[in-house]
């Protein structure tokens, strides 16, 4: 199968970007044609400080080789190095409904809030679209904020199939039920946009105090919770434990009696551990910067060659080359 997915440079990766997504890019590595890529021109929407952008996308880069991202088994690549994905966008721009766009819930969230939006947010889906098209992809793993995006694709691909007959392959979303939308430290789910976030390298201090600061119900410890499945601090422990710990807490809960910082310390104990190797790992990468940048030329060289023989597959069908 075709694999492909992008994430964002704009900041640093938090626990929903890798249990939401990062954790199926490195699933689906083995034993597919996966392309992965760090998506500098979305980020462009909103980081407008040219350092921090090429920072960040360094970064995102260390974070998903450190994370298990294997460069000898899928394509790593800056969204930007590969110019005929632009191309391909205008291509689809051209056959895209501005009704359809303006139904995108980015760009609706900013109007309804009454804030002006850029053209870079409101075409963002079609950005997108091109970008899954233009590898032929067939499954597109996400989490479910992403899912729009992948219909709107859908229906793009559809309609210039429609038009220029059978160019573009139709992807499919792939989404983990029990982590498709990962709560943040408010229970709302976890965005940068809502400062909820905890980062998958957050230095060890500032996560646990973070982790010791989430609000928590109000009803008295003594009390049995059966409804632990809907607790936050549940939830975010689930991410980290394995079956065993997970009972461990569910019985804990079902009987009470337990002061919260309890699953809190448990929460940033087991947070701790499972990141604990990919941090030693990223240090190491982090001190060979020239190596990535390696890395991401010869993913770049690669995945160009793919998006070039795609793009010249939709012009020819429509008629610009
Ligand atoms: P971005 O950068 O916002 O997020 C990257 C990935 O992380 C997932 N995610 C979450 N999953 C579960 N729970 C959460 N709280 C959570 N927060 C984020 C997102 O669903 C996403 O999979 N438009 C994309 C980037 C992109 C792209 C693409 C993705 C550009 N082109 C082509 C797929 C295919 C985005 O903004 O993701």
């Amino acid at each position: 199968m075709k694999v492909l997915s992008g994430i964002q440079p704009t900041g640093r990766f938090h626990w929903g970007n890798y249990f939401g997504a990062i954790q199926q890019y490195i699933d689906l590595q083995h034993g597919n044609e996966a392309y992965y890529f760090i998506a500098n021109l979305h980020a462009l929407n909103t980081v407008r400080d040219p350092k921090a952008l090429s920072g960040y996308t360094l970064d995102a880069a260390l974070d998903l080789l450190a994370l298990g991202l294997d460069p000898s088994k899928a394509i790593l690549f800056v969204q930007s190095d590969v110019p005929e994905v632009s191309e391909l966008c205008w291509l689809l721009m051209t056959g895209t409904p501005m009704s359809m766009l303006a139904n995108c819930h980015a760009y609706k969230a900013k109007k309804e809030k009454g804030l002006p939006a850029d053209v870079g947010l409101f075409t963002y889906p079609v950005l997108m679209a091109a970008d899954i098209l233009a590898y032929d992809a067939e499954i597109v793993p996400v989490g479910e904020d992403q899912i729009q995006h992948i219909e709107v694709c859908r229906d793009l691909a559809g309609s210039f199939n429609h038009h220029f007959g059978e160019v573009f392959v139709l992807p499919k979303a792939r989404v983990l039920q029990a982590t498709a939308k990962v709560p943040g430290l408010d229970g709302e789910k976890m965005s940068k946009s809502y400062n909820n976030t905890i980062e998958v390298f957050e230095p060890i201090g500032p996560a646990r105090k973070k982790i010791m600061r989430i609000p928590t119900d109000s009803r008295p410890m003594e009390e049995p919770k059966p409804d632990y499945e809907g607790d936050n601090l549940y939830q975010l422990f689930s991410l980290f434990a394995t079956e065993a710990q997970k009972a461990e807490m569910a019985a804990m809960y079902q009987k009470g009696g337990f002061g919260y910082g309890t699953v809190k310390k448990a929460l940033a104990d087991a947070a701790e551990t499972y990141f604990a190797a990919a941090r030693e790992r990223r240090e190491k990468l982090a001190a060979d910067p020239a190596g990535v940048k390696e890395i991401l030329r010869d993913g770049a060289a690669r995945a160009r060659k793919k998006a070039g023989e795609v793009l010249s597959r939709a012009k020819k069908a429509c008629g610009v080359a």
